[in-house]
């Protein structure tokens, strides 16, 4: 058997010099094994890629499902009763008494996002034809996001129907006021949607970050599309934006246009040295921008909470220059680009971030998901996710090292943390979580349509991993659980002591083409329809 000169470059660059030797095994496409470490996991004996339709956990933990779309809340809203939304994504635990400086591990509330509908299950729409006015209704009824009462009893956790704080955001409610120089041109703004990560503030409040507002008014996602009935598209400019809410319900929800407009994925917050609040933001997009923010104000731990959330009306935004390690400010009134651009004030800015960052010539990267501080060292760890444009399939996690390690300051450097791909045994990091001692907990997000096929085959489903960042296994994968068919775990979220982590189970059987073929039936099994879900693990020590 003769080699073709391509075929031998195919092979020589796989490195499979074997296939050149013997002509038996030239039959044999090159092989990549995952090649995951074998030193000490942080505590569980990792699990196994899988294909499973189960949401598997190492042997020693426990599972209890919290919450899954549909579970009545026990509350009334304005249209009837509350259920739980669909695709939960971003989790934050608040204990009980938070409010009085508490950290009841055993008690506490839960904000949820709920990114977005899949039709098939939500509305009954099919893809094709026009939608009816019940069928849009359906599915701004299930995105936003829940405040929910959860408790552990007898070593296991429950949702608490009917809370005193319990309720219902989505897309047609409550209202929102928008603080910041765009809140001049739209002062309010009715729902939120394409809820995707978040946040957690120092005062207790939740921050949920909408992402992809505009497949709302396409049909690029599952036909969807809301302006059938009424002919009207959303008006875009009410949505981009990051959503401060209360779980408490003290404070009233607000969208912070300071932050800026965007496909939010998440915020990740640090203090600088002069005590003002550092927020750092991803644009999930391909060749979109790293941000920041940073407060005029700075914190102050005795204040009130409705004056401590006055940090997030009132900063500097900066756009990352990876090129220069600069943050590069999208201040009219700093920026000559900007003027030059035509910008006319620093509300257009705000309204039209993307464009001003480009403006400034901040770097497109590799779809910015997920970041997060280290809590040992304060820098920030940021999940690009893949870039099918310049066919980085595998994505990779970057290290950010503020100069002088002051988040404040307009310099930085950067690393490259991690390659997503089969020798570091992932593939598309998402979701990011820190646990106290420093193991980046990491969720992947290989698109449903492309799990286990080609270069993602050897993965199995999305799972959830654990890579240190210390010792002699930094920068080593561990794969602490593994979803089923079709779904992403994402929304990681640890109870103050560690003891439990909260986790969703987002989009189970999305490609499923009709309600006679389900790819998924988790988590009821049998014929049931998948229902997107909440679930709380514990068995940490
Ligand atoms: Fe909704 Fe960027 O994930
Ligand atoms: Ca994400
Ligand atoms: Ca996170
Ligand atoms: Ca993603």
């Amino acid at each position: 058997m003769s080699y073709s000169r391509r075929q031998f470059l195919v092979y020589a660059g796989l490195g499979t010099y074997a296939a050149l030797r013997d002509p038996a095994a030239a039959a044999s496409a090159p092989e990549f094994p995952l090649r995951r470490r074998k030193g000490k996991a942080p505590g569980f004996k990792p699990v196994s890629p899988s294909a499973e339709d189960a949401l598997r956990v190492p042997d020693g933990f426990r599972v209890d499902l919290v919450a899954a779309w549909k579970d009545p809340l026990g509350v009334a809203g304005p249209s009837g009763a509350e259920q739980f939304g669909f695709n939960a994504d971003f989790i934050a635990y608040f204990p009980v008494d938070s409010l009085t400086g508490g950290k009841n591990p055993n008690e506490g509330l839960l904000w949820v996002n709920h990114e977005y509908p899949n039709p098939l299950f939500v509305s009954g729409y099919r893809g094709t034809g026009t939608k009816t006015e019940a069928q849009i209704l359906a599915e701004k009824a299930c995105v936003g996001g829940s405040v929910i009462h959860v408790k552990r009893e007898g070593g296991r956790w429950r949702h608490v129907p009917g809370g005193k704080h319990t309720r219902r955001f989505t897309a047609a409610y409550p209202a929102f006021s928008v603080t910041g120089p765009a809140g001049k041109v739209i002062p309010q703004v009715y729902g939120t949607l394409a809820n995707c990560s978040g946040g957690r503030t120092p005062w207790s409040t939740a921050l949920s970050c909408e992402e992809n507002f505009q497949d709302y008014n396409s049909t690029a996602l599952f036909g969807m599309r809301w302006s059938d009935v009424s002919g009207q598209q959303l008006d875009e400019r009410h949505y981009g934006w990051v959503v401060e809410v209360d779980p408490f319900g003290e404070l009233p929800p607000m969208k912070h246009s300071a932050l800026g407009r965007f496909s939010h994925e998440n915020t990740a917050w640090r203090l600088g040295p002069t005590g003002r609040l550092v927020v750092y933001m991803g644009d999930d997009a391909q060749d979109q921008y790293l941000y920041k923010f940073v407060s005029a104000g700075s914190y102050r731990a005795g204040a009130s909470r409705a004056e401590q959330r006055k940090l997030l009306t009132e900063g500097t935004l900066y756009a990352a220059d990876f090129a220069a390690g600069k943050w590069l400010p999208l201040d009219l009134s700093r920026s000559k680009a900007l003027r030059d651009a035509g910008f006319k004030d620093q509300a257009d800015v705000l309204i039209r971030t993307r464009e001003a960052a480009a403006a400034v010539k901040a770097t497109p990267i590799d779809r910015p998901e997920d970041c997060e501080v280290h809590p040992l060292d304060g820098t920030l760890y940021v999940a690009l996710t893949n870039n099918s444009k310049h066919g980085n399939v595998y994505g990779q996690i970057v290290r950010v090292v503020e100069d002088g390690d002051n988040p404040e300051g307009e310099g930085f450097r950067f690393e490259i943390f991690l390659a997503g791909g089969p020798q570091s045994g992932l593939a598309c990091p998402d979701n990011l979580l820190f646990d106290r001692k420093g193991n980046l907990w990491v969720g992947c997000d290989i698109s449903s349509r492309s799990v286990g096929k080609g270069p993602y085959e050897p993965f199995g489903n999305n799972g959830l991993f654990v890579v240190p960042t210390s010792g002699p296994s930094a920068g080593d994968a561990f794969q602490f659980a593994s979803g089923p068919a079709d779904a992403e775990l994402t929304g990681p979220w640890f109870s103050e002591n560690e003891e439990t982590l909260f986790l969703s189970v987002q989009h189970p059987g999305e490609e499923s083409p009709s309600l006679d073929k389900m790819t998924s039936h988790w988590p009821d099994g049998g014929n049931a329809v998948p229902r997107p879900a909440v679930v709380a693990i514990t068995g940490f020590r």
